[in-house]
């Protein structure tokens, strides 16, 4: 059965990719390399023997994807590429749109053309927007405070309205809560340009060394240490969520928002000192001011994961640590 991984050789993709190709599927990844590299195919067959079928594509050039579906009997859809940075998206709004409405929509028709009508999308917790209470529920009212939330939002509605036009559908929308760590054999995992935004990558490059300190944002809020608390998720558990979301669209019609989250809240602090242990590295860290928009907590209630996908997290923070320095410090070892 062929599967076409839209934004396949990036960090969740490519893991979702191997897989893919571990339970027997034929990945086809379509990929325009804007936030990934070449390589990972590489890493992919060296982790899996198999080297996908690669298509260098961007979903706005209509005709460029349309060619892949003439040229494969694609049965499922995998959507991840899109662009994703939070602050970025506040500074050049229109591109976010562009490339993560557009290309849906172009994809979308494409494959109403062709009668694919299997769907597995990236959506975020970020669509839970900042009055919500954790734990995190699929029935609790969406809002979005960035554009970029706003075009996971604005295509989750996109593809609610798809299937009441046509329950021929079968769409899944994974609310993704904080992937991070890496695959155990530490070649692929996240390893973003530039000064990273997120907390894992950054604490990363203080444990190796190119960066001095982490810079904490508040440690005034309502929580076990006053600092921020997340549900990071490892991203391979995430990428075995896509693969029962797969076998479930496979067997449903409907379009269903699904919580992948572990349903643990773990603070700022507990991080760093996971990581230390994991590394064996000192993280200095420095409190700031709260970051703007940030909550104070934010965990998923996963137990609609559980009953319809017969999917939960396996692995806990030290993993997540322990691969997430593996494979950063492979990556500067090589
Ligand atoms: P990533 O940037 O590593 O992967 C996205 C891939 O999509 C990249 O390889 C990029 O080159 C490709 N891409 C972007 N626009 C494209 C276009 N127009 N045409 C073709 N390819 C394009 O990001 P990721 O962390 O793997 O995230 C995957 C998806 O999950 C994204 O949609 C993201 O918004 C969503 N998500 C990520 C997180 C997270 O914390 N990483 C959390 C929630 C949701
Ligand atoms: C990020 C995304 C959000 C997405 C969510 C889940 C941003 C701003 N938001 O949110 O859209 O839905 O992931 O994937 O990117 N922190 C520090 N110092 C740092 C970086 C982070 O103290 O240098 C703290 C933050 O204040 C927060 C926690 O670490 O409490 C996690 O931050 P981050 O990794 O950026 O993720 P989220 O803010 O949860």
């Amino acid at each position: 059965m062929k599967i076409l991984v839209t934004g396949g050789t990036g960090y969740i993709g490519s893991h979702t990719v191997v897989l893919l190709i571990q339970e027997g599927y034929e990945v086809i990844i379509l990929d325009n390399l804007s936030n990934s590299k070449i390589e990972v195919l590489d890493s992919i067959k060296e982790i899996t023997n198999i080297k996908p079928q690669f298509y260098q594509v961007d979903l706005l050039d209509y005709d460029g994807v349309k060619k892949i579906f003439q040229e494969n009997e694609i049965s499922g859809v995998i959507h991840f590429a899109g662009l994703k940075a939070v602050g970025e998206s506040v500074r050049i709004p229109l591109d976010y749109y562009n490339n993560n409405i557009t290309g849906t929509l172009n994809l979308l028709r494409i494959m109403n053309e062709h009668n694919v009508k299997n769907i597995i999308f990236s959506s975020s917790a970020t669509v839970y927007g900042m009055n919500n209470e954790s734990p995190l529920y699929e029935t609790m009212p969406l809002s979005t405070t960035n554009p970029y939330g706003a075009t996971k939002r604005m295509i989750e509605d996109i593809m609610r309205d798809l299937y009441v036009s046509d329950n021929e559908w079968s769409i899944v929308l994974l609310r993704y809560f904080n992937p991070i760590g890496a695959h155990e054999s530490a070649l692929i995992g996240e390893n973003p340009n530039g000064i990273p935004n997120n907390l894992l990558p950054y604490i990363a490059l203080v444990a190796v060394g190119k960066l001095d300190h982490l810079n904490v944002f508040g440690n005034d809020y309502d929580t076990i240490d006053g600092t921020g608390v997340r549900d990071y998720i490892h991203v391979v558990d995430l990428a075995m969520g896509h693969i029962k979301a797969l076998k479930y669209a496979m067997d449903h019609t409907g379009a269903e928002a699904i919580n992948l989250g572990t349903g643990n809240g773990t603070s700022v602090l507990e991080i760093v000192k996971a990581f230390e242990s994991a590394s064996g590295q000192h993280i200095e860290y420095v409190i700031q001011p709260r970051r703007p928009g940030d909550v104070a907590t934010c965990f998923a209630n996963s137990n609609k994961a559980k009953e319809l996908l017969g999917w939960s997290a396996t692995k806990n923070i030290n993993d997540m640590c322990v691969d997430g320095w593996n494979f950063i410090a492979h990556v500067t070892n090589n």
